[in-house]
């Protein structure tokens, strides 16, 4: 069990290849990692009944269970384990089942919105945004939701002109203003390398940035 050290948000729009930035960035990371899926905090729709859940604006903020995100956030950086829940991308809904997930040194918060909420904002050491041109994305997009995530090619393509597209020119486009690299394209090298090397070194020396940024919170715990 240790006290994050470093933990960075990884924003963009949808296919533009946060997971891929997000995996390269840490793969070769001494320390311990965990990746916190954006998708995980979708709000439980049970209440809902599956052709309403496929009605629902996945690309609104209002979708998201932000004060649970932030709980956890909270909590992991305060050294304390959390009960991750997990998405099902068929049923539109979060599954049964929840994930341990114990606090690592470096801690990785990958979605759309990753950029968009305030207090997660300021708990991110550094904040990344993905850019990549949308005619990538789309296509990105077409294939995994159509061989991943069981969609047809009609749905995937009303979906995108009716909330993806708008949503992201409203929400998650303007939350690059928020971003402290922007990293064109999913896997350019250069950057990858560079942020490796910076997460490495902050990874290796963070305790007392943690603490500053508990301090600055107002809510510093005898973590030692
Ligand atoms: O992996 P990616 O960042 O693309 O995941 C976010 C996307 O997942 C959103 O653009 C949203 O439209 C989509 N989504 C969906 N169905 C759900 C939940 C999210 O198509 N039930």
């Amino acid at each position: 069990m240790s006290i994050p050290s470093f933990v960075i948000g990884i924003a963009g729009g949808t296919g533009a290849g946060k997971t891929t930035v997000a995996r390269l960035v840490t793969e070769n990371v001494g320390e311990s990692v965990t990746r916190i899926p954006l998708d995980n905090y979708y709000e439980d729709l049970s209440h809902l009944d599956i052709e309403e859940r496929e009605e629902v604006n996945y690309d609104h903020p209002s979708a998201f269970e932000w004060e649970l995100l932030r709980e956890h956030l909270r909590e992991l950086l305060e050294g304390r384990a959390v009960d991750m829940p997990q998405y099902d991308f068929e049923l539109h809904n979060r599954k049964d089942e929840t994930v341990r997930v114990e606090p690592t040194d470096v801690i990785v918060l990958e979605g759309i919105l990753a950029l968009y909420d305030e207090a997660v904002n300021d708990m991110l050491d550094l904040r990344l945004y993905v850019e990549t041109d949308a005619d990538v994305r789309i296509l990105r997009r077409i294939q995994r939701d159509v061989i991943d995530r069981g969609r047809d090619l009609e749905g995937v393509i009303d979906q995108y002109l009716s909330t993806v597209k708008p949503m992201h020119e409203q929400f998650i486009e303007p939350s690059k203003k928020h971003a402290d690299l922007i990293i064109p394209e999913g896997a350019n090298s250069v950057a990858v390398e560079l942020l490796e090397e910076k997460i490495q070194a902050e990874a290796n020396g963070g305790e007392t940035r943690t603490w500053e940024r508990l301090d600055a919170e107002g809510d510093a715990k005898d973590v030692n």
